[in-house]
C-alpha cells in the first residue's frame, strides 16, 4: 500500500509572504520531495536547490494540468492570488488572476481527484458587515475588487465540494505578520514595516490611522492553521470552507506600543494613505473564530506580545540598526 503522507502536493504562488513558510513546513511534514513549490516568479537559487520547484502560470489551465499529471499532484495549496492593495490599483488583472486562477485549479482538481487548500480573507466582509466579532456566517458584501473576488472564490470552492465532491477547504486569514518574505500589498502590510523600520531607524510612518483596528496572525500560526484544518475529520467539518480565523487585534498605536517595550524611544508617525484606510475601514474591526474552534480544534499561540517579541528576535538576527 502506498503511503498517503507521501502523496505529492502543490503549492501556487508558493515565492509569496506565506509560501516561503507554507512550504517548507509542508516539506518537513510530507517529505522534500513530495512538495513542489510552483510561482510565476523564479525564487532564488537557494530556495530554489531546497527542493521540486515548477515554472507555474495559474491562470494558464494547461501548465497546471500538466504539473498535476506530471507529478501525480494530490492536494493542492493554492496560494497565487493578488492582495487586496495591488487589486484595487488593478482590478481587471485581480479578477483575472484571483477568479481565473481558482477556477482552473478547481476544474483540474475535480479531473484529478485532488484536494484544495484555497485562503479567502477578512476582505471578504463589507461595509454592512457587523464590524465587531464578525460572525462565520453574516452579511458578505465588499467593496473592493480583492474582496469581490475572495467571496466569489468561497461560493465557487462551495459549489465544487457540493456538486462534485472536491474536497476544498479554506480559511479567512487575517492580516499576516512574518520575517522570513515580505508582503505582497496587502492592507495589512504596516504591521511587518513598523518592525523592519523600528529595528532599522527607530522610526515609521504609518499608512493607517492609529486606531485602525483588525485582527492579525503571527505565521507559525496561520501555518499550522492550515495544515490542521487540512488533516481535520471531514465527518466534523460542516462548514469545510471559509473558516474565520483569529489570534491578536492589532491597532498601529496598541503595535508601536508592544514594540516601544523592546525598543525604547520608537516613534510612530502618521501620512494616512486614503485608499488603504478605505479598504481597513470597509473590514471587520475583529472577528468572531468560534466556528473553527468547535468543527477542528483551532486556537492560536501566539498574542500580541509573544509576536511582537519573537519578531524582533528573528529581525535582529538579520537586520542592523541604521546607525
Ligand atoms: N498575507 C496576508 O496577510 C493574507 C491575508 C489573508 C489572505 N491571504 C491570501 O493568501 C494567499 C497568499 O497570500 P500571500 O500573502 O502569500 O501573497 P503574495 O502576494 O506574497 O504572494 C503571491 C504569489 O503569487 C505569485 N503569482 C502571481 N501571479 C501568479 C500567476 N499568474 N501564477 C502563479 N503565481 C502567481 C506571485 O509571484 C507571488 O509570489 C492569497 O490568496 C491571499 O489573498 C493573505
Amino acid at each position: 500500500m502506498t503511503d498517503p503522507r507521501k502523496d505529492p502536493i502543490l503549492v501556487t504562488g508558493a515565492a509569496g509572504q506565506i509560501g516561503a513558510e507554507l512550504v517548507p513546513a509542508l516539506r518537513r511534514v510530507f517529505g522534500t520531495a513530495s512538495v513542489i513549490a510552483s510561482d510565476i516568479r523564479m525564487p532564488a537559487p537557494a530556495a530554489a536547490a531546497e527542493g521540486p520547484f515548477e515554472h507555474l502560470d495559474c491562470t494558464r489551465p494547461e501548465q497546471v494540468q500538466e504539473v498535476v499529471r506530471r507529478h501525480g499532484v494530490r492536494t493542492i495549496y493554492h496560494m497565487a492570488a493578488m492582495l487586496s492593495a495591488v487589486a484595487e490599483d488593478k482590478p481587471q488583472a485581480a479578477w483575472n488572476l484571483n477568479m481565473g486562477g481558482l477556477y482552473h485549479v478547481l476544474e483540474i482538481a475535480r479531473q484529478y481527484r485532488c484536494a484544495v487548500f484555497f485562503p479567502s480573507s477578512i476582505g471578504a466582509f463589507g461595509p454592512t458587515t457587523p464590524r465587531d466579532r464578525t460572525p462565520q456566517d453574516t452579511v458578505q458584501r465588499p467593496v473592493t475588487m480583492y474582496g469581490v473576488t475572495k467571496v466569489a472564490g468561497e461560493l465557487l470552492a462551495d459549489y465544487y465540494a457540493r456538486r462534485f465532491g472536491v474536497d476544498v477547504r479554506g480559511l479567512r486569514l487575517p492580516g499576516l505578520i512574518s520575517y522570513m518574505a515580505p508582503p505582497g500589498g496587502g492592507t495589512t502590510d504596516y504591521a511587518v514595516e513598523m518592525f523592519y523600520q523600528a529595528i532599522r531607524y527607530r522610526h515609521y510612518t504609518c499608512f493607517l490611522r492609529g486606531d485602525t483596528a483588525l485582527d492579525m496572525m503571527y505565521m507559525p500560526d496561520a501555518i499550522r492553521a492550515m495544515l490542521e484544518l487540512m488533516a481535520a475529520d471531514p465527518a466534523r467539518l460542516s462548514h469545510r470552507n471559509a473558516f474565520n480565523v483569529a489570534a491578536m487585534n492589532v491597532t498601529p498605536e496598541r503595535l508601536a506600543a508592544e514594540i516601544r517595550r523592546h525598543i525604547p524611544g520608537f516613534v510612530l508617525e502618521y501620512d494616512i494613505d486614503p485608499v488603504r484606510q478605505a479598504i481597513a475601514d470597509s473590514w471587520p474591526r475583529s472577528i468572531d473564530d468560534g466556528v473553527a474552534r468547535a468543527e477542528w480544534g483551532w486556537a492560536p499561540e501566539y498574542d500580541i506580545a509573544a509576536m511582537a517579541q519573537d519578531m524582533l528576535a528573528k529581525l535582529r538576527e538579520r537586520l542592523k540598526p541604521a546607525r
